[in-house]
Protein backbone atom coordinates (compact mmCIF):
# COMPACT_ATOMS: atom_id res chain seq x y z
CA UNK A 1 0.00 0.00 0.00
CA UNK A 2 2.30 2.75 1.30
CA UNK A 3 4.80 1.69 -2.33
CA UNK A 4 1.46 2.55 -4.61
CA UNK A 5 1.14 6.34 -2.76
CA UNK A 6 4.76 6.50 -3.32
CA UNK A 7 4.11 5.88 -6.62
CA UNK A 8 1.07 7.99 -7.13
CA UNK A 9 3.10 11.04 -5.14
CA UNK A 10 5.75 10.72 -7.28
CA UNK A 11 3.61 10.51 -10.74
CA UNK A 12 2.01 13.38 -9.25
CA UNK A 13 5.24 15.32 -8.46
CA UNK A 14 6.54 14.64 -12.41
CA UNK A 15 3.54 15.96 -13.72
CA UNK A 16 3.88 19.11 -11.65
CA UNK A 17 7.51 19.52 -12.66
CA UNK A 18 7.10 18.53 -16.11
CA UNK A 19 3.83 20.98 -16.61
CA UNK A 20 5.73 23.93 -14.81
CA UNK A 21 9.02 23.50 -17.50
CA UNK A 22 6.37 23.32 -20.57
CA UNK A 23 4.77 26.78 -19.24
CA UNK A 24 8.40 28.36 -18.88
CA UNK A 25 9.81 27.61 -21.95
CA UNK A 26 5.87 28.38 -23.97
CA UNK A 27 5.49 31.43 -21.71
CA UNK A 28 6.73 34.50 -23.47
CA UNK A 29 9.41 35.52 -20.60
CA UNK A 30 11.02 38.75 -22.66
CA UNK A 31 10.45 41.02 -19.85
CA UNK A 32 11.77 39.01 -17.21
CA UNK A 33 14.85 38.50 -19.47
CA UNK A 34 15.09 42.19 -20.65
CA UNK A 35 17.75 43.84 -18.62
CA UNK A 36 19.02 47.03 -18.89
CA UNK A 37 21.07 48.11 -21.83
CA UNK A 38 19.77 44.77 -23.76
CA UNK A 39 20.04 44.87 -27.24
CA UNK A 40 17.29 43.40 -29.72
CA UNK A 41 18.90 42.78 -33.20
CA UNK A 42 16.34 42.59 -36.21
CA UNK A 43 17.58 43.36 -39.32
CA UNK A 44 16.61 40.21 -40.59
CA UNK A 45 15.58 37.73 -38.02
CA UNK A 46 11.60 38.38 -38.33
CA UNK A 47 11.27 37.95 -41.96
CA UNK A 48 13.56 34.97 -41.83
CA UNK A 49 10.70 33.36 -39.37
CA UNK A 50 13.19 33.33 -36.65
CA UNK A 51 12.76 35.37 -32.79
CA UNK A 52 15.35 38.17 -33.08
CA UNK A 53 18.26 37.93 -30.77
CA UNK A 54 18.35 39.54 -27.43
CA UNK A 55 22.39 40.86 -27.04
CA UNK A 56 23.14 41.43 -23.44
CA UNK A 57 25.58 44.17 -23.21
CA UNK A 58 26.46 44.68 -19.83
CA UNK A 59 27.11 40.77 -19.25
CA UNK A 60 29.67 41.62 -22.08
CA UNK A 61 30.65 44.66 -21.03
CA UNK A 62 31.65 43.44 -17.82
CA UNK A 63 33.83 40.53 -19.29
CA UNK A 64 35.62 42.63 -22.37
CA UNK A 65 36.97 45.68 -23.07
CA UNK A 66 34.86 48.09 -25.34
CA UNK A 67 37.39 48.06 -27.55
CA UNK A 68 37.09 43.85 -28.17
CA UNK A 69 33.91 44.06 -30.04
CA UNK A 70 34.11 48.11 -31.21
CA UNK A 71 37.39 48.49 -32.81
CA UNK A 72 38.84 45.20 -32.91
CA UNK A 73 35.57 43.11 -34.43
CA UNK A 74 34.27 46.00 -36.06
CA UNK A 75 30.70 46.45 -33.88
CA UNK A 76 29.24 49.86 -34.75
CA UNK A 77 27.96 51.63 -31.76
CA UNK A 78 24.53 51.50 -33.00
CA UNK A 79 21.65 49.14 -32.36
CA UNK A 80 20.98 47.33 -35.43
CA UNK A 81 23.87 49.26 -37.36
CA UNK A 82 25.66 45.81 -38.18
CA UNK A 83 24.85 43.82 -40.85
CA UNK A 84 24.98 40.51 -39.05
CA UNK A 85 24.11 37.36 -40.99
CA UNK A 86 24.48 33.80 -39.62
CA UNK A 87 26.59 32.90 -42.71
CA UNK A 88 29.16 35.56 -41.57
CA UNK A 89 28.70 34.33 -37.67
CA UNK A 90 29.58 31.23 -38.50
CA UNK A 91 32.70 32.21 -40.88
CA UNK A 92 33.78 33.90 -37.34
CA UNK A 93 32.86 37.31 -37.52
CA UNK A 94 30.93 39.30 -35.22
CA UNK A 95 28.97 36.86 -32.20
CA UNK A 96 30.90 34.28 -34.22
CA UNK A 97 34.30 35.77 -32.98
CA UNK A 98 33.49 34.53 -29.81
CA UNK A 99 30.92 31.74 -29.36
CA UNK A 100 32.73 29.29 -31.26
CA UNK A 101 33.11 26.64 -29.05
CA UNK A 102 36.36 27.91 -27.51
CA UNK A 103 35.79 31.74 -25.86
CA UNK A 104 32.32 31.09 -25.27
CA UNK A 105 29.90 28.49 -26.38
CA UNK A 106 28.63 27.87 -29.94
CA UNK A 107 26.59 28.51 -32.70
CA UNK A 108 24.28 25.73 -32.61
CA UNK A 109 22.27 27.04 -29.64
CA UNK A 110 20.24 29.05 -31.56
CA UNK A 111 18.02 30.12 -29.06
CA UNK A 112 20.45 31.08 -26.20
CA UNK A 113 20.60 34.02 -29.06
CA UNK A 114 17.70 34.13 -30.14
CA UNK A 115 15.10 34.64 -27.68
CA UNK A 116 13.45 37.71 -28.10
CA UNK A 117 9.34 38.38 -28.51
CA UNK A 118 8.26 37.68 -32.02
CA UNK A 119 8.75 40.65 -33.89
CA UNK A 120 10.17 42.61 -31.22
CA UNK A 121 11.78 45.92 -33.13
CA UNK A 122 15.59 46.60 -33.36
CA UNK A 123 15.93 48.35 -29.48
CA UNK A 124 18.29 49.19 -26.90
CA UNK A 125 16.41 48.31 -23.30
CA UNK A 126 16.55 51.41 -21.69
CA UNK A 127 19.82 52.56 -23.14
CA UNK A 128 22.34 54.96 -22.13
CA UNK A 129 22.13 56.95 -25.10
CA UNK A 130 18.59 56.96 -24.44
CA UNK A 131 19.08 58.88 -21.40
CA UNK A 132 21.87 60.80 -22.85
CA UNK A 133 20.38 62.49 -26.02
CA UNK A 134 17.80 65.05 -25.58
CA UNK A 135 14.36 63.97 -24.79
CA UNK A 136 12.16 65.07 -28.17
CA UNK A 137 9.62 68.12 -26.80
CA UNK A 138 13.09 70.05 -25.69
CA UNK A 139 14.36 70.14 -29.21
CA UNK A 140 12.64 72.35 -31.68
CA UNK A 141 10.68 70.31 -34.19
CA UNK A 142 12.20 71.28 -37.06
CA UNK A 143 15.86 70.89 -36.12
CA UNK A 144 15.15 67.26 -34.47
CA UNK A 145 16.14 64.31 -35.88
CA UNK A 146 13.84 61.60 -36.57
CA UNK A 147 13.23 60.03 -32.67
CA UNK A 148 11.95 56.73 -31.86
CA UNK A 149 9.02 56.17 -30.85
CA UNK A 150 9.62 55.60 -26.68
CA UNK A 151 6.06 54.34 -26.07
CA UNK A 152 6.12 51.55 -28.90
CA UNK A 153 9.48 49.97 -27.46
CA UNK A 154 9.86 46.66 -27.12
CA UNK A 155 10.15 45.13 -23.77
CA UNK A 156 9.10 48.04 -22.17
CA UNK A 157 6.43 47.74 -19.47
C1 LIG B 1 31.18 41.58 -26.60
C2 LIG B 1 31.09 42.69 -27.48
C3 LIG B 1 30.87 44.09 -26.96
C4 LIG B 1 31.54 44.75 -25.95
C5 LIG B 1 32.66 44.25 -25.09
C6 LIG B 1 30.96 46.07 -25.90
N1 LIG B 1 29.97 46.18 -26.83
FE1 LIG B 1 28.85 47.84 -27.20
N2 LIG B 1 27.75 46.80 -28.55
C7 LIG B 1 27.99 45.50 -28.92
C8 LIG B 1 26.94 45.07 -29.82
C9 LIG B 1 26.82 43.69 -30.44
C10 LIG B 1 26.05 46.15 -29.96
C11 LIG B 1 24.76 46.19 -30.80
C12 LIG B 1 25.14 46.35 -32.23
C13 LIG B 1 24.01 46.04 -33.18
O1 LIG B 1 22.85 46.06 -32.78
O2 LIG B 1 24.31 45.76 -34.35
C14 LIG B 1 26.60 47.24 -29.16
C15 LIG B 1 26.05 48.50 -29.07
C16 LIG B 1 26.60 49.55 -28.39
C17 LIG B 1 26.05 50.89 -28.34
C18 LIG B 1 24.76 51.36 -29.02
C19 LIG B 1 23.57 50.79 -28.26
C20 LIG B 1 23.30 51.49 -26.95
O3 LIG B 1 23.38 50.84 -25.87
O4 LIG B 1 22.98 52.67 -26.96
C21 LIG B 1 26.88 51.63 -27.54
C22 LIG B 1 26.73 53.10 -27.20
C23 LIG B 1 27.94 50.74 -27.09
N3 LIG B 1 27.75 49.49 -27.63
C24 LIG B 1 28.95 51.12 -26.23
C25 LIG B 1 29.84 50.22 -25.63
C26 LIG B 1 30.80 50.60 -24.59
C27 LIG B 1 30.98 52.00 -24.07
C28 LIG B 1 31.47 49.45 -24.25
C29 LIG B 1 32.53 49.25 -23.19
C30 LIG B 1 32.18 49.70 -21.86
C31 LIG B 1 30.93 48.37 -25.07
N4 LIG B 1 29.96 48.88 -25.88
C32 LIG B 1 31.37 47.08 -25.03
C33 LIG B 1 29.02 44.71 -28.51
C34 LIG B 1 29.89 45.00 -27.50
C1 LIG C 1 34.30 39.11 -27.38
C2 LIG C 1 33.61 37.84 -27.27
C3 LIG C 1 32.11 37.79 -27.48
C4 LIG C 1 31.37 38.34 -28.51
C5 LIG C 1 31.86 39.13 -29.70
C6 LIG C 1 30.00 37.97 -28.26
N1 LIG C 1 29.90 37.22 -27.12
FE1 LIG C 1 28.19 36.54 -26.27
N2 LIG C 1 29.28 35.74 -24.73
C7 LIG C 1 30.65 35.76 -24.63
C8 LIG C 1 31.04 35.03 -23.43
C9 LIG C 1 32.47 34.78 -22.95
C10 LIG C 1 29.86 34.58 -22.82
C11 LIG C 1 29.73 33.74 -21.56
C12 LIG C 1 29.79 32.31 -21.97
C13 LIG C 1 29.59 31.36 -20.82
O1 LIG C 1 29.02 31.76 -19.80
O2 LIG C 1 29.97 30.20 -21.02
C14 LIG C 1 28.75 35.06 -23.67
C15 LIG C 1 27.44 34.84 -23.39
C16 LIG C 1 26.38 35.25 -24.19
C17 LIG C 1 24.98 35.07 -23.88
C18 LIG C 1 24.43 34.42 -22.61
C19 LIG C 1 24.34 35.46 -21.52
C20 LIG C 1 23.92 34.85 -20.20
O3 LIG C 1 23.15 35.51 -19.49
O4 LIG C 1 24.35 33.73 -19.88
C21 LIG C 1 24.26 35.56 -24.94
C22 LIG C 1 22.75 35.58 -25.07
C23 LIG C 1 25.21 36.06 -25.91
N3 LIG C 1 26.48 35.87 -25.41
C24 LIG C 1 24.86 36.60 -27.13
C25 LIG C 1 25.76 37.20 -28.00
C26 LIG C 1 25.38 37.82 -29.26
C27 LIG C 1 23.98 37.89 -29.81
C28 LIG C 1 26.53 38.31 -29.81
C29 LIG C 1 26.69 39.08 -31.08
C30 LIG C 1 25.82 40.24 -31.28
C31 LIG C 1 27.62 37.98 -28.89
N4 LIG C 1 27.11 37.31 -27.81
C32 LIG C 1 28.95 38.32 -29.09
C33 LIG C 1 31.52 36.36 -25.49
C34 LIG C 1 31.17 37.08 -26.62
C1 LIG D 1 25.73 33.96 -30.71
C2 LIG D 1 24.40 34.38 -31.05
C3 LIG D 1 23.65 33.61 -32.12
C4 LIG D 1 23.44 32.27 -32.20
C5 LIG D 1 23.90 31.20 -31.25
C6 LIG D 1 22.63 32.05 -33.38
N1 LIG D 1 22.36 33.25 -33.99
FE1 LIG D 1 21.23 33.51 -35.65
N2 LIG D 1 21.67 35.50 -35.62
C7 LIG D 1 22.37 36.16 -34.64
C8 LIG D 1 22.42 37.57 -34.96
C9 LIG D 1 23.07 38.64 -34.11
C10 LIG D 1 21.71 37.73 -36.16
C11 LIG D 1 21.39 39.04 -36.91
C12 LIG D 1 19.95 39.37 -36.47
C13 LIG D 1 19.21 40.36 -37.32
O1 LIG D 1 19.77 41.35 -37.75
O2 LIG D 1 17.98 40.13 -37.52
C14 LIG D 1 21.23 36.41 -36.56
C15 LIG D 1 20.47 36.15 -37.69
C16 LIG D 1 19.86 34.96 -37.97
C17 LIG D 1 18.93 34.74 -39.07
C18 LIG D 1 18.45 35.79 -40.06
C19 LIG D 1 19.56 36.27 -40.97
C20 LIG D 1 20.29 35.19 -41.69
O3 LIG D 1 21.53 35.16 -41.61
O4 LIG D 1 19.63 34.31 -42.30
C21 LIG D 1 18.54 33.43 -39.01
C22 LIG D 1 17.56 32.70 -39.94
C23 LIG D 1 19.25 32.81 -37.89
N3 LIG D 1 20.04 33.78 -37.28
C24 LIG D 1 19.14 31.49 -37.51
C25 LIG D 1 19.91 30.89 -36.53
C26 LIG D 1 19.91 29.47 -36.24
C27 LIG D 1 19.06 28.44 -36.96
C28 LIG D 1 20.79 29.27 -35.22
C29 LIG D 1 21.22 27.97 -34.59
C30 LIG D 1 21.81 27.00 -35.50
C31 LIG D 1 21.32 30.58 -34.85
N4 LIG D 1 20.77 31.53 -35.67
C32 LIG D 1 22.21 30.80 -33.81
C33 LIG D 1 22.95 35.58 -33.53
C34 LIG D 1 22.97 34.22 -33.25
Amino acid sequence: MWNIWRGIRLVALSLVLIISIGLLTVWPTSEAQAEYGDVVINNYSSEADMRPPVFPHWFHRIRFRCKVCHADLGFEFKAGGNDISMVKIFEGEYCGACHNGEIAWSVENCSLCHSGNVDAKTDVHNSTLDMLVAPPQSVKKKDAPPQPDKNKKAGKP
